[in-house]
């Protein structure tokens, strides 16, 4: 088992699919996770499997990786630093996860106004411009800006899944420029695209973020790394003095719309 600990979890399901199917049952999607930079390891850690469920998970593993052995669960994660009961993120992981949570509620009123948007009325100009400021502002420069900038500095941030993070941050950023430019132009049709294209993106990243990224990285910061985020990630609001408040009256406002 410990020679497949550091395999590439994509690479071992698609030479042995029955261990996708036996980590779904854990409730583990392994399968269609587009990172597919996690190794098998990393996935039985990230999860966080009360003890007993991930020794069964790990056997049943086993059964499938090497059928002719019978042997018991080889422990293989290096977790003692989390409890398996652990179920919830620490209080700066939890400030990023609160502040994706906002930008999901905005993220879910696309799909409605990309449909019935027309640059030509100044009502729709409006909205559109408010959003695109709430993804500049807050999902980027307040957002983003607490991840890149400080969070992954405690990281080798030279890792894959880095790479992969820093990517939807660029593309994020990219579909930001064309946004401008057909609000600039009234150009509806490609800046609706845009948008979409936008709030796919980061449906993904959250998701990406929230369920992989984020534990991981919980489970590698200290009590007193904790603390220090704390501090430095208000420290970064108060510089940026950003009006959080008028962009949850935006997002609240456009949900009493879509819903009245
Ligand atoms: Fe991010
Ligand atoms: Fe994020």
């Amino acid at each position: 088992m410990k020679e497949y600990a550091n395999r590439g979890i994509k690479e071992i399901i698609a030479e042995f699919p029955e261990v996708g199917s036996v980590l779904e049952e854990y409730g583990i999607g392994c399968g269609p996770c587009t990172i597919g930079v996690c190794r098998l390891k990393d996935v039985v850690e990230i999860h966080r499997l009360p003890q007993e469920t991930e020794d069964e998970m790990i056997r049943r593993i086993e059964a499938v990786l090497a059928p002719d052995k019978n042997m018991p669960a080889t422990p293989f994660t290096t977790r003692g630093m989390v409890s398996p009961e652990r179920k919830e993120y620490s209080i700066p992981i939890q400030i990023l996860v609160d502040e994706h949570k906002l930008i999901k509620r905005w993220l879910a009123l696309i799909p409605a106004i990309a449909t019935h948007l027309d640059l030509a009325s100044a009502d729709d100009r409006q909205t559109a411009e408010k959003g695109v400021q709430f993804i500049r502002i807050y999902a980027d420069r307040l957002h983003h800006g607490k991840e890149e900038g400080i969070l992954f500095s405690y990281f080798d941030d030279t890792v894959d899944i880095f790479e992969v993070i820093y990517e939807d941050h660029r593309r994020a950023r990219a579909l930001v420029q064309e946004m401008v430019s057909a609000l600039n132009s009234q150009n509806t049709e490609v800046f609706t695209s845009n948008l979409q294209e936008y709030a796919d993106l980061l449906t993904e990243h959250i998701h990406k973020e929230n369920e992989i990224l984020f534990p991981w990285l919980d489970s590698r910061l200290t009590e007193k790394e904790h603390l220090e985020l704390v501090t430095r990630f208000e420290k970064s609001d108060r510089n940026l003095v950003i009006d959080d408040h008028a962009f949850r009256s935006f997002v609240k406002r456009l949900e009493q719309q879509m819903n009245g």
